[in-house]
Order: C-alpha cells, then sequence, then structure tokens
C-alpha cells in the first residue's frame, strides 16, 4: 500500500492554511473514504459534508486537484498518480464556511428563481385527477436532466458565475431546460425571455460544466439549446440572440467577420454610440476594425452552411412548440401557431 501525502484545507473566512496528512492505503480508496479515516484517526475537527457514500446525494463535491469532483466517486490512485499529490479543497464560487462546507444558498437561490415546477397553463389546464402523460419521444428530450444530483460540481466549475453574479448557472439552466420542453408547461415563452434577458448569453461555452458533471447530464449542451430556442421562439427581441443570429448571417455573407456591421446590427445606431470608448480603447491596443478582401475557398464553406441547413440535422434539436421541430407537442405556442 503506497504512502499518499493529502493537502486539506482547513479554515474558515479570513483564516485558511492547508494541513497536510499521509495515510497508507490501496489506491482504489476513495477520496472521501480517505477523508474520513483523517478525521476518524488523525484531526477530530476536519469539517465535510456526505451522506449516501454511493455518487446518490450529491453532498461530497469538492475540488480534488483543482477539478470539481464527488469525493464519494474518486478514488485516490488516478488523481494522485497524475499529479504527485493530492490536494483537497471546497468548491468554488460559494463562501466557505468552514473547512471543506461551503454555503450552497446562492445555488439554491439561482435553482428556485427559475420556478422549477410545472407551471399551469389557464388555456390548457391539466386533467383532474387524471394523469398527462407525455410521449415516449417527448420524455426523451430531457431524459439527460433528472439524472441531476445537485451537487453543485458544475456551479463550482463555471468560470461564468465566478465573473458575472447575474449567471444562473449550468445546474439551473439546465433543470430551466427540462421544463422549457415539457409540453404540459405552460410558461415556455415566459422561461425563455426570463433567461433570455438574464442569463443565458452569459455561458462562455467552456465545457467545465460537462466535464465536472458526474452524471452526464451535459448542461452546457442544454443551455445550447435553450440558445437555440429563445432564437427560434424569440428572434432578435434581445441582444443576445441578435447578436448570435447575425453572427452567424455575417460569416455567412462573407466568410469573415464584418464586426463593424455585426454591431451596427447588434446594438443599432444608437447603441453603438455608446460603445465609443470602449473602441477608442481597442483602437489604442492596436485593434482595428476593417474591411476584409474576399476569402479563398468561399464554396467550402458554403457547403458547411448547406449540411448545417438540411432538415435532418434540425431533428437534432429540441421541440419549439408551435413550430414542430422535433416531436409531437399538444399545446400552441404561446407565440402563436399551432401546434
Ligand atoms: S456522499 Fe452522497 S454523493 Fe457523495
Amino acid at each position: 500500500m503506497p504512502t499518499i501525502p493529502f493537502e486539506v484545507f482547513r479554515g474558515s473566512p479570513g483564516q485558511t492554511r492547508f494541513d497536510t496528512f499521509s495515510l497508507d492505503i490501496p489506491e482504489h480508496t476513495p477520496i472521501l473514504t480517505a477523508l474520513l479515516k483523517i478525521r476518524d484517526e488523525i484531526d477530530p475537527t476536519l469539517t465535510l459534508r456526505y451522506s449516501c457514500r454511493q455518487a446518490i446525494c450529491g453532498s461530497c463535491a469538492m475540488r480534488i486537484n483543482g477539478k470539481s469532483r464527488l469525493a464519494c466517486l474518486t478514488p485516490v490512485g488516478p488523481e494522485f498518480r497524475a499529479r504527485g499529490k493530492l490536494r483537497i479543497e471546497p468548491m468554488a464560487n460559494q463562501p466557505v464556511l468552514r473547512d471543506l462546507v461551503v454555503d450552497q444558498g446562492p445555488f439554491w437561490q439561482r435553482y428556485h428563481s427559475i420556478r422549477p415546477y410545472l407551471v399551469p397553463d389557464p388555456q390548457h389546464p391539466l386533467p383532474v385527477g387524471k394523469e398527462s402523460p407525455m410521449t415516449p419521444e417527448q420524455v426523451a428530450q430531457f431524459q439527460e436532466t433528472p439524472r441531476c444530483i445537485a451537487c453543485a460540481s458544475c456551479y463550482s466549475a463555471c468560470p461564468a458565475i465566478a465573473s458575472d453574479g447575474d449567471f444562473l448557472g449550468p445546474m439551473a439552466l439546465a433543470k430551466l431546460f427540462r421544463f422549457v420542453v415539457d409540453p404540459r408547461d405552460g410558461a415556455f415563452h415566459e422561461r425563455l425571455l426570463g433567461v433570455q434577458n438574464q442569463s443565458l448569453w452569459l455561458c462562455l461555452r467552456c465545457n467545465l460544466c460537462v466535464e465536472s458533471c458526474p452524471k452526464d447530464v451535459r448542461p452546457a449542451e442544454r443551455i445550447h439549446d435553450l440558445k437555440w430556442m429563445a432564437n427560434q421562439e424569440l428572434g432578435a427581441l434581445e441582444r443576445g440572440s441578435r447578436h448570435a443570429i447575425k453572427f452567424a448571417s455575417n460569416i455567412r455573407e462573407g466568410g469573415l467577420l464584418n464586426e463593424m456591421k455585426l454591431a451596427r446590427e447588434t446594438l443599432g445606431l444608437v447603441g453603438m454610440l455608446g460603445q465609443i470608448p470602449k473602441g477608442i480603447e481597442l483602437a489604442r491596443h492596436g485593434k482595428s476594425i476593417r474591411k476584409h478582401p474576399p476569402i479563398q475557398g468561399r464554396e467550402e464553406l458554403d457547403a458547411i452552411y448547406r449540411e448545417l441547413d438540411r432538415p435532418e440535422d434540425l431533428q437534432h434539436r429540441p421541440r419549439v412548440p408551435g413550430q414542430g421541430v422535433k416531436g409531437p407537442t399538444q399545446q400552441p405556442s404561446k407565440a402563436g401557431g399551432a401546434a
């Protein structure tokens, strides 16, 4: 059995340090088991959160060598061999209460803000006393999301949360997706509009939430789906959507980004005036906006866009009620149009 050193974060706000503990344990030992051994045999003040020890409750998420992981699901050996050490820290983006325990209040507030329940549609009330079944195809649209155990690993790994307090975070948006594609829900439009203005476009598409999720929920893909649905449903109502739509058409036209045109189409002339200080700052750092010459190989770009336009590719997109992109729905869209 190898001797494995653990550098464990200790303390509370304002008083932090790393303590090193060494254990003779088999490499397959879960990190949670190792930490409990440290607590039981070396330092009874070590504070951590756990419950099921079987990757079910989501309580034991922490940073292991910098990555957000479930401690009960992560064996000691591979991490130790990869880095030559084991550095254990509390989750990021949440205030530390003590040692490895964080305050998850902000994480849950964001979750509750999306209204994680079916909102009745007054025009299409659910039958009283009867079930309201969905088709297998409808259920398949959100089959990954119910696997989420709310461990907050994605929230901890997310750089957008660190940089912008308005961002709802990967888990809340993935959960939102689950209700947006539910044909029984009556708040489709309001839900999309809510995140459209608040959060959706702050996602950096770094995929760290996908990498950190122990249940393969793939939140970044659900956020991408929400963006696509928001574009379909709300179109150019909001700046983020407008930017994405115009970005794609801009490239399609010239092969390279016409930044001036994109700014005008996204912000409008009045909005561009507000960007003048930023433009001056960029120019001072050598960034200039110029018209690009025609690109070579233009026909390859056209071929890519033709592929993207194929109807069968749209089949991979989630359903937008009223547009019939995927799967039948029993309710008309709030934006109009029959299901
Ligand atoms: S202790 Fe329950 S998920 Fe790890």
